[in-house]
């Protein structure tokens, strides 16, 4: 009998495939500096948290994450109502596309910047415009406010900046949202701003007051350990945000350990300044080693950094011939840049591994 294959719709054949890191089924003994993931575990409280959640897992969690929202909104001095809640950060963000995208609408973002900011123009049809990141690899925000047209919907700042680790002072990220029309939301997507010298992590919070359009995105991966229980916030300048992203999503979309987790890492805002500190060591030295390569990484802002391989590298060769050493790290051509390399911060020691490959392999 013929086999007939599925018929799938036309978004599946528009949404580009996430580049997934490799190495989640090797051997302990590899330094994953891929995925930009704290290289320390979750705090044991943390962890204890969660455990104390599996004892109830005969009930839904919380569809309204209350708890987690008031600890957010008074970590933050954000009303609940303010506070919305996703299955990891991304998943407000395909939220948001959904919500605000359809065919004839526009959405801006810098390229290369973060590699899900593609699938919400593909999933909903909208048209995508993207603005080259300058010579220093930061968003060019004077270009980006020039794509505002009457079709935006959206607008996606990432700061810092996926894939290149660069950061943009709070002044400038002030003045952009002043001049985005009140009616076009305004994601600024934060994922990495505690690791980020340039500002106080929390000055964005002031903007949310007068503009009602701002979303501030973040999350539980990064600083605070937590990417394999998925969750993420945004503090939003109004409450229309959090309901529109509620309301095209699935009632219990963020499970009851990764609630109470994260609950409980807010608690330990010391555990976030000392993990910023072993960051900043880390980038310190990692700089300084890639230097004695000749190599100059963009400026980072963040937990890991960014650089164009010499002329003659392979990217890819030089990829695979440091997994052979045991060190994975992300090849620039998936995420925008061929013959760059992103390379998370690790443990002193995964870095000097790192280090050492590289030197070879070069
Ligand atoms: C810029 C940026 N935003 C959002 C995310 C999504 O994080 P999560 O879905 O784990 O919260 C990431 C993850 O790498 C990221 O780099």
């Amino acid at each position: 009998m013929r086999r007939m294959a599925i018929e799938f719709s036309a978004r599946i054949r528009r949404i580009p495939t996430y580049p997934v890191a490799d190495g989640y089924s090797l051997p302990d003994d590899v330094a994953m500096l891929a995925s930009n993931e704290s290289p320390d575990p979750p705090l044991p409280a943390v962890v204890q948290a969660a455990q104390r959640a599996l004892a109830a897992l005969n009930r839904y969690p919380d569809p309204s994450n209350s708890t987690l929202k008031r600890a957010l909104g008074n970590r933050y001095g954000v009303p609940t109502s303010r506070v919305a809640i996703g299955n990891g950060s991304c998943d407000i963000l395909l939220a948001a596309g959904e919500a605000l995208l359809e065919p004839g609408a526009e959405l801006v973002y810098a390229w290369p910047s973060f590699s899900v900011y593609p699938h919400l123009a593909a999933a909903s049809g909208a048209r995508a415009i993207t603005v080259a990141l300058d010579d220093d690899h930061r968003h060019d925000l004077d270009a980006m406010a020039r794509e505002i047209t009457v079709a935006t919907r959206l607008v996606i700042v990432c700061n810092p900046n996926n894939p290149t680790s660069t950061a943009l002072p709070f002044a400038e990220i002030a003045a952009f949202v002043d001049t985005v029309p009140r009616h076009v939301a305004l994601i600024v997507d934060e994922a990495y701003c505690e690791f980020n010298l340039l500002d106080d992590p929390d000055s964005t919070l002031d903007l949310l007051g007068s503009h009602p359009n701002l979303v501030l995105l973040r999350t539980f991966s990064k600083i605070h350990a937590l990417a394999g229980l998925r969750v993420g916030f945004a503090l939003c300048g109004s409450e229309d945000f959090p309901r529109a992203v509620d309301q095209v999503r699935q009632p219990f979309f963020c499970n009851a350990a990764a609630q109470a987790a994260a609950i409980e890492a807010l608690k330990h805002q010391d555990a976030v300044a000392e993990r910023v500190e072993r960051a900043v060591v880390a980038r310190v030295e990692m700089e300084a080693g890639l230097n004695a390569l000749g190599i100059e990484p963009a400026e980072s802002q963040t937990n890991f950094c960014w650089f164009d391989l010499p002329q003659e590298a392979d990217e890819a060769e030089v990829v695979k011939r440091l997994a052979e050493r045991g060190v994975l790290v992300r090849a620039g051509k998936a995420l925008g840049r061929a013959g760059a390399l992103r390379v998370t911060y690790g443990t002193a020691a995964q870095n000097v591994r790192f280090l050492d490959a590289l030197g070879e392999v070069l």
